[in-house]
């Protein structure tokens, strides 16, 4: 380490937008390490869903974020639509944001080792303001979307292939409705930064995505002389 300031790549963008896989590869092309900042939210909700508690409750919630552990995070239980439309609700409740953005601002300030090369020169972060709230400062912002459709469909197929019945026109009612309250709410809401470089997947493939992200990390990277 140099003792420079971590080199943080902030990736927001709405569900299903691929935004998920495209930071997981990003991270492992650069040496960066990667939160899925939407695992905590999830993570929140499971634990409320749990309890058969509402996620819409601001104390049941605030106290959910503040007991998300390694163990819930890694919870198959997460990726269903359930703790989805769950935790997209209590997202919108401002103590769960303040209380979930400690854990998120420390992971970009100090990134965590890496398994096999050590300490990592900076992190991959991803949800849906990482760019506009959680990291303002970040070197590389991208927002990466695409139609409603064109994600339906994606996590339509998701969905099936993690062995789900899943109805097409389900799922996108589904996606509108996130969408909607996502972009909406008062508090960070879903939103590209000024200066975030907005890619359109839905025409694209998932190796396509990944060759401009990663060209345009690999010229941030030079500009910075890393
Ligand atoms: O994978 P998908 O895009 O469907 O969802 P996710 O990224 O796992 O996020 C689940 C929910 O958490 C979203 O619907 C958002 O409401 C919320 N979220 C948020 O508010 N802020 C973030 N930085 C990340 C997720």
């Amino acid at each position: 380490m140099t003792g420079r300031r971590p080199f943080v790549v902030a990736i927001d963008g709405p569900a299903a937008s691929g935004k998920g896989t495209l930071a997981r590869r990003l991270a492992k092309r650069f040496g960066l390490a990667h939160l899925d900042s939407g695992k905590l939210y999830r993570a929140t909700a499971l634990l409320v869903l749990r309890e058969d508690g509402d996620p819409a409750d601001p104390g049941v919630a605030t106290a959910a974020a503040r007991r998300v552990s390694p163990a819930v995070l890694g919870d198959p239980l997460l990726s269903s639509e359930a703790v989805a439309r769950a935790s997209s609700i209590l997202s919108a409740l401002p103590a769960v944001r303040a209380e979930l953005l400690a854990t998120q601002r420390d992971f970009a300030a100090h990134p965590p080792a890496l398994a096999h090369s050590g300490t990592p020169r900076g992190a991959v972060i991803d949800g849906r303001d990482i760019g506009t709230v959680v990291c303002p400062d970040a070197a590389v912002k991208l927002f990466v979307t695409a139609s409603p459709e064109a994600r339906a469909e994606r996590r339509a197929k998701e969905l099936r292939e993690g062995g789900a019945a899943a109805i097409y026109e389900d799922v996108l009612q589904d996606m509108k409705e996130r969408d909607a309250r996502d972009s909406g709410r008062r508090v960070a809401p879903l939103a590209a930064a000024p200066d975030a470089i907005t890619i359109d997947t839905t025409g694209l493939d998932a190796d396509q995505v990944f060759e401009q992200a990663s060209d345009i990390i690999a010229r941030a990277l030079a500009a910075d002389g890393r």
